[in-house]
């Protein structure tokens, strides 16, 4: 059973943060050696980006998997793989918690905030340890959303981040290395990335990250009033706060975002 509370009728949602998160993921993986040839799988690939990727790295005697529980996610992905003639990708519906692939089956285990929605995190990294081969490597990035704050003229701001902290795991970035240690994963890596929301008019990425803010807000807008969290009009006020964030030049929004990885 998922525990998702985000209502992704919208998958433009996922497409604008991309814009300001893949990036940020590129970066924590270049690190990594990508061999061709290798088995890779992205667990809760959502519209399937970084499923993509992968595949690109390992060319085309490798391939990437990506597995959603969301099938318009799939169906999306599915699309725009096609659409970019990426021919060693494959999309499918299930669920990270139990995936149907045999054990050590991949090369490169991946997972991107989706963690941080779960109830259950730890028996999802059990069963991406299950997933990897011996020496294979699993990969998680997972925003730590109590680190998140911003500085604006308009203290309604930061409201935005209560609702994400209330809903989700506020604590999953920093609580990756713990998960790691007891999945019996022994030297984990740890890298820190920081998202900020500065400056954003005239600059398509960082207008992406103000504009990926509100599209979250209407995305959890019906988990929030369900669980009494905020009234309707509580929520408009944040809405419109973060409309005209950054009319002000020194107004900056900071959001880390972990990445740790290790070898089974
Ligand atoms: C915030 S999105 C991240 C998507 C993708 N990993 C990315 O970073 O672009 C979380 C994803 O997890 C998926 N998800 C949530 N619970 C799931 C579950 N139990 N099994 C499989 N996918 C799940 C959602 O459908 C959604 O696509």
């Amino acid at each position: 059973m998922s525990s998702y509370l985000i209502d992704e009728s919208n998958s433009e949602r996922l497409r604008t943060r991309n814009t300001w998160l893949n990036p940020l993921t590129e970066q924590a993986l270049s690190g990594i050696t990508f061999d061709s040839g290798m088995k890779c799988i992205d667990l809760g690939c959502g519209i399937g980006d970084m499923t993509c990727l992968l595949a690109r790295k390992v060319m085309h005697s490798g391939s990437a998997t990506g597995v959603d529980i969301n099938s318009e996610f799939i169906r999306v992905a599915k699309k725009h793989a096609q659409s970019k003639s990426i021919n060693n990708v494959y999309f499918t519906r299930c669920d990270v918690h139990n995936v149907a692939a045999a054990d050590e089956s991949f090369d490169f285990v991946f997972c991107r905030t989706v963690l941080m929605h779960l109830t259950r995190p730890l028996s999802v990294l059990h069963e991406m340890r299950r997933l990897a081969k011996v020496g294979g490597i699993v990969f998680v990035q997972e925003h730590d959303l109590a680190s998140w704050y911003c500085k604006s003229f308009d203290k309604k701001c930061n409201k935005l981040f209560e609702y994400y902290c209330r809903l989700f795991n506020p604590y999953m970035g920093r609580s990756l290395v713990g998960l790691f240690k007891k999945a019996k994963f022994e030297d984990p890596e740890v890298q820190v990335q920081c998202h900020i929301v500065y400056r954003c008019e005239g600059d398509p990425t960082k207008a992406a990250s103000k504009q990926a803010h509100l599209l979250n807000l209407e995305a959890m807008k019906s988990a929030i009033l369900a669980k009494g969290y905020a009234t309707i009009s509580e929520i408009e006020t944040v809405r419109r706060c973060w409309e005209r964030f950054g009319e002000r030049d020194s107004d900056i929004a900071i959001g880390p975002t972990m990445s740790v990885w290790a070898r089974k």
